[in-house]
């Protein structure tokens, strides 16, 4: 056994800027858990696209999500809007989901010895990347508060961007994630859902963690 408290794995998915990557930061430092944004994964492989179009192959992707740390992707880059659109592009590749499978399932079973365990958000979380998680959450929030949300965001980031152009971006992104082929975004069964449209980010984070605690303490 790895540690005496039980080893837990959380598995978040939710619709963009939805306010999952904040709820699952705080429960993970809660609960001393790996986080993974793995949307991040996407934009790092993304952001390469951009930087390299003609390099940018199979290979190519292999190579640079074999050399990827968590820490590469806390730069703040990668969340402009155009990294977000082109890994909502590349996110239909079956092939190149299969590469970021691979690091988010090491991450997310075998995270290093300092950690009680794993939170991952994502789109396919709870059922293609930690289908046996301990607890699942289906995130989201109405359409013009995740706008604003994520409006707010780029725009302490000083990137300029106009309201109306983030709410296209996110419809444009949601309607990719909820109905590609491969790995679609969803809601499962056995997920529990959380809006987060009035919500506070301390609201939701204690509703996520009475059902946590609830659950444990059986
Ligand atoms: O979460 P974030 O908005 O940063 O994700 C960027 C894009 O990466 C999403 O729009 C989605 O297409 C893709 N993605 C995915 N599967 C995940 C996480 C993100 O397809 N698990």
């Amino acid at each position: 056994m790895r540690n005496k408290k039980k080893f837990i794995k959380v598995a978040i998915d939710s619709p963009a800027a939805a306010g999952a990557g904040t709820i699952a930061l705080s429960i993970s430092k809660h609960y001393n858990l790996l986080y993974l944004d793995t949307g991040k994964a996407y934009r790092f492989l993304a952001m390469h696209k951009i930087k390299n179009p003609k390099k940018f192959n199979l290979n190519f992707a292999k190579k640079k999500i074999n050399k990827l740390k968590i820490k590469d992707l806390n730069k703040k880059n990668l969340l402009s809007n155009k990294i977000g659109i082109e890994a909502s592009i590349i996110a239909k590749k079956k092939s190149i989901r299969d590469l970021v499978h691979k690091f988010q399932v090491k991450l997310a079973y075998s995270p290093p010895k300092k950690y009680s365990g794993s939170c991952l958000d994502g789109r396919d979380i709870t059922y293609n990347i930690i289908p046996d998680a301990d607890f699942k959450f289906f995130i989201t929030a109405n359409i013009k508060t995740r706008a604003q949300r994520r409006y707010k965001e780029l725009n302490k980031l000083k990137m300029k961007i106009s309201f109306e152009e983030v709410l296209k971006t996110i419809k444009l992104r949601d309607k990719r994630d909820y109905s590609r082929k491969i790995a679609p975004l969803k809601k499962t069964k056995d997920s529990i859902l959380i809006n987060t449209t009035n919500l506070t980010k301390r609201a939701c984070f204690l509703k996520i963690k009475k059902i946590i605690d609830k659950k444990l303490s059986y």
